[in-house]
């Protein structure tokens, strides 16, 4: 029996849904039942009928699945990490608030802003904080609801998206530990200094290289690059946005993009470009294979319950205040 076949057959079996990220390898995307961005994952795995949720992708997103329906068992088959989120805990979150307060900006005048990509932790401290939680998908409008509060915006932990987010509403963005005490007073959001590891691979030189090479081509790329990527591209969004902008387009348009390979190579067979000379994959997203999938399977019908995300109560509850915000917008 192929690895497929014996994965349709215990899923059946144990009534579980296999939920994948875009940047999930070719042989999981084939088998999972949902694949989306990270907001459409949390929407539509919260609102399936299945109670046991085989989730491939990192750590964040299986931990939204859980704040949001406690009730199902999550498991991941690759304890996969995003390394952005793993770049601000619940700890450095305190620090960061503490120099906020020694510049002279009172606690509850400070407004965090978590991208997504952040743990149950952090998100549990936003929540605390009466904080919004954003994903790519619907940064933009998310930021306008938390800007009505005229509070300090605190956001974190990606400083591009800030940045990105800032360029747009024409504001201005200052990075924690990066620009001065100035700076950060003067600032319209104040960036923690984290970054996408993959989405640092993509150069203004690499969009340079493809616009004097194919002088129509168009470029697509993921707000987690740097604002001087972004303000050369034609299109900037979310993996799903990047996904309906290039199926939107002549088949003999071409088009360069800058997101995790997978994705892009995925995208459309003919006319399009990774925006890279290196392959831009998430290590860890990248990891996840047919055989994690049925050794979890096989580990839960034998009551084995390996990488099953679980969370403590008290946060999870802080961290779903903060999430529940979001999807109520
Ligand atoms: P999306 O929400 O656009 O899928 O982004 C998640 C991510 O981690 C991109 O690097
Ligand atoms: Fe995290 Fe970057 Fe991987 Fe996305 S691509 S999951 S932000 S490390």
């Amino acid at each position: 029996m192929n690895k497929k076949t014996k994965i349709q057959i215990l899923k059946e079996e144990l009534g579980a849904v296999i939920v994948a990220h875009f940047y999930q390898r070719d042989e999981i995307v084939d088998i999972a039942d949902i694949i989306g961005d990270s907001l459409e994952l949390a929407k539509k795995s919260k609102e399936s009928d299945k109670e046991l949720v085989i989730f491939c992708g990192v750590g964040f997103m299986g931990q939204s699945v859980k704040i949001l329906a406690p009730q199902k068992r999550v498991f991941m088959p690759k304890n996969a990490c995003c390394s952005m989120a793993r770049m601000i805990d619940s700890s450095y979150f305190d620090q960061s608030i503490a120099a906020l307060e020694s510049y002279g900006i009172p606690r509850n005048n400070i407004l965090p802003v978590s991208y997504i990509n952040s743990s149950a932790e952090v998100k549990a401290k936003v929540g605390e904080m009466d904080g919004f939680i954003c994903t790519s998908a619907n940064a933009t409008t998310i930021m306008q609801y938390a800007q009505k509060e005229s509070k300090k915006i605190f956001f974190l932990p990606d400083r591009c998206l800030g940045q990105n987010l800032a360029i747009q509403n024409h504001q201005s963005a200052a990075t924690l530990g990066l620009d001065s005490k100035e700076d950060i007073l003067k600032a319209d959001i104040i960036c923690y200094n984290g970054f996408c590891s993959v989405h640092q691979l993509f150069t203004p030189e690499d969009v340079d290289f493809y616009r004097q090479k194919f002088p129509d081509i168009l470029v697509a790329v993921h707000p987690e690059c740097d604002p001087k990527v972004c303000m050369k591209a034609d299109f900037v969004g979310s993996t799903s946005q990047i996904i309906r902008f290039v199926q939107s387009l002549n088949p003999e348009q071409k088009v360069v993009v800058g997101t995790e390979f997978n994705l892009v190579n995925r995208l459309r067979k003919k006319n399009t470009y990774v925006l890279s000379a290196s392959k831009p994959e998430c290590p860890t997203m990248n990891e996840t294979t047919l055989d994690d999938v049925i050794f979890t399977l096989e580990s839960y019908k034998k009551g084995d319950y390996f990488h099953e995300i679980l969370l403590n109560e008290t946060i999870r509850a802080q961290a779903f205040k903060a999430l529940d915000k979001m999807l109520n917008i």
